[in-house]
């Protein structure tokens, strides 16, 4: 996607280095971060400077690579990437795809350009799997940033409503702001004002007002992991999306591209659900700026995830079309 008219992804690699977009750096400043070794990599997965599901994978593949390029040891640059994040799938996918193509540090970069590439055209894909279902008119709620800077390149939940635009289909799209990390109001707002589609900023707990006023005509969020039985890991807050969703009559779409989808996890219970540092929620942190506002000695909870049962999931929309969650295992096997 373009910034101020040059195109970028998420993530790319530039000889021996990783190049990412420093993420905590946005909204108010664009700036480029090159990380120099699988560690280095491992560290910007680790901390959210890069962030978001599919980017989680690229870059994971990359740093894999950067591995085969050191002459590292292949089985501990491997588990130190695998356990930066917990829950993106994407992220184990890439690990053992890069694994298992490559003896070679040329194949290694090989396989991980193939698989950043491939998430570029299965956003591609997803993006038209999804655009019928954006009207002239439509106003659509999304949560998190499942866009470009979590996907590589387009994204996943917003890319039908990039397409849409691109058309010239009117649409406005309710963004949630999704504390504690506030990845909607920073990267998603930031997005969709980059392409120019109107949108507003709601604070998480306004979801159900605008829905139930009938200001809200479907839900798209993106995914971070979604169980062989539909069950979909989210960020948190999701799942009362979903349930607010069902309780006003509102279509609630996933969308992922198939490397999202774990076959070998039956249901959303088995999901590991990351849990992150309680000082997220007592800090508001923008631009390196932290400010406390809970009182000192006090205890917060922070799970990064939540799973949305299928039940509440209108359909999957994936590069393969839009799948009824029960389908999964039929479609994807
Ligand atoms: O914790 P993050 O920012 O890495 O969370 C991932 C997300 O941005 C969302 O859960 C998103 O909706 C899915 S990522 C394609």
């Amino acid at each position: 996607m373009k910034v101020q008219g040059k195109e970028y992804r998420a993530v790319w690699m530039d000889g021996r280095d990783v190049v990412v977009i420093n993420q905590p750096l946005l909204p108010h400043r664009f700036a480029l971060l090159r990380l120099k070794n699988h560690r280095q990599t491992a560290h910007a997965i680790r901390t959210m400077i890069i962030r978001g599901a599919g980017t989680i994978g690229a870059t994971a593949a990359y740093g894999m690579a950067q591995a085969y390029l050191e002459n590292a040891n292949l089985d501990r640059a491997y588990a130190l990437l695998l356990h930066t994040r917990p829950t993106a799938v994407d992220l184990k996918h890439a690990l053992d795809r890069v694994r298992a193509a490559a003896r070679t540090p040329a194949e290694a970069v090989a396989e991980a350009e193939r698989i950043a590439d491939e998430y570029v055209a299965r956003a591609q894909r997803v993006a038209r799997a999804g655009f019928p279902l954006i009207k002239s008119g439509s106003r659509v709620l999304t949560h998190c940033n499942a866009g470009w800077l979590a996907l590589v390149d387009w994204g996943s939940a917003p890319a039908p409503i990039y397409l849409a635009h691109r058309k010239g289909r009117q649409v406005f799209v309710w963004v949630d702001e999704t504390r504690p990390r506030c990845q909607g109001a920073t990267f998603t707002s930031w997005e969709l004002k980059q392409e120019g589609i109107p949108h507003k900023i709601i604070a998480d707990n306004a979801a159900g007002y605008y829905m139930h006023r009938g200001e809200v005509d479907l839900c798209i969020v993106g995914a971070d992991r979604i169980a062989a039985n539909g069950d979909t890991a989210n960020k948190i807050g999701t799942y009362e999306k979903a349930v607010l969703a069902k309780e006003n009559g509102i279509p609630f779409y996933v969308a992922a591209p198939s490397s999202t989808i774990d076959l070998q996890c039956p249901t959303g219970d088995h999901i590991p659900i990351e849990e992150r540092d309680e000082d997220e929620v007592h800090y508001v942190t923008i631009s390196g700026r932290r400010l406390r506002v809970t009182p000192t000695g006090t205890q917060a909870g922070n799970p990064a995830f939540d799973v949305t049962p299928a039940h509440y999931i209108t359909g999957i929309i994936t590069e393969r079309g839009i799948i009824a969650p029960g389908q999964l295992r039929r479609v994807f096997r």
